[in-house]
């Protein structure tokens, strides 16, 4: 059980986490922070669940996580056109805070994989699932879900990516409380810049992307596509170098070749 009081006392934002709902379960912390009959109407807040038992990933996958053990939560924004306007950006700032929390609390070495992974040893052990609501095309409610990989000692079961957590890498467990803290603290940091110089974000993003260079290929849909990652480009959209000169890419599945 996630100690409230330890995480209150190392919270240090102005809105984000500031309304907490926590459920010991659910079934994604996501889909109740996007319904909203929920009434849940205050921007920043976030909603943590012990266990989801439909937890949702990119691309229709499912999520799951060890009761107990992770941190699989949700953060929602409302009435904030700027935000809604740079989707890419909130994305890579809620990366870009998983990262530099990671590396900061623990002195490990994250490694951002495009668009929103945070991977230790080149394995993964966050994903982000960011989700709008619209209404006659104007977009009402974004949800930003984080699910982090802590405490997990093994994953069983098959995996798109092969999963590591905290624990794992670290050698030890940690304290979910003050890493949920931290996270939330470096989110509004990056959200704020996101307002002032949001062109750092993505210079940012890149410096902790060791991929650009690389091999890679690109699953979408029904393709794949295979080429050099090239770049970021000032939206956040990858450049993939083909054959036949430079794609950009919006949407899909990264693998290094
Ligand atoms: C991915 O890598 O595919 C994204 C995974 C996002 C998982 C989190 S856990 C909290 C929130 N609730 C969900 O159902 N999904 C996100």
């Amino acid at each position: 059980m996630l100690k409230l009081e330890n995480f209150d006392i190392k919270l240090n934002t102005d809105f984000i986490g500031r309304n907490f709902i926590y459920f010991e379960e659910i079934d994604s912390t996501n889909t109740y922070l996007l319904d909203k009959s929920n009434g849940i109407d205050i921007s920043g807040t976030v909603v943590l669940a012990e266990f989801q038992n439909k937890g949702r990933g990119r691309l229709d996958r499912t999520w799951t996580s060890d009761t107990g053990q992770n941190l699989t939560f949700s953060i929602l924004f409302v009435k904030n056109q700027t935000l809604f306007q740079n989707l890419n950006f909130l994305n890579f700032a809620a990366a870009l805070a998983v990262a530099s929390s990671i590396d900061n609390l623990y002195q490990l070495k994250t490694e951002l994989k495009w668009p929103n992974d945070i991977l230790i040893s080149r394995k993964k052990t966050c994903g982000i699932l960011v989700e709008t609501i619209t209404s006659k095309g104007i977009i009402e409610r974004v949800v930003v879900g984080i699910g982090i990989n802590v405490n997990q000692n093994y994953f069983k079961g098959e995996y798109n990516y092969p999963p590591t957590s905290i624990r794992i890498e670290l050698g030890k467990e940690v304290e979910r409380e003050r890493l949920l803290a931290e996270v939330l603290n470096n989110f509004e940091h990056y959200i704020n810049k996101l307002k002032s110089d949001k062109h750092q974000i993505i210079n940012d993003w890149k410096m902790k992307c060791k991929m650009i260079g690389e091999k890679i290929s690109i699953r979408q849909k029904d393709k794949v596509k295979f080429g050099i990652f090239d770049d970021i480009d000032e939206n956040g959209f990858l450049l993939l170098k083909t054959k036949t000169g430079i794609e950009k890419i919006t949407a899909g599945d990264l693998t290094i070749q």
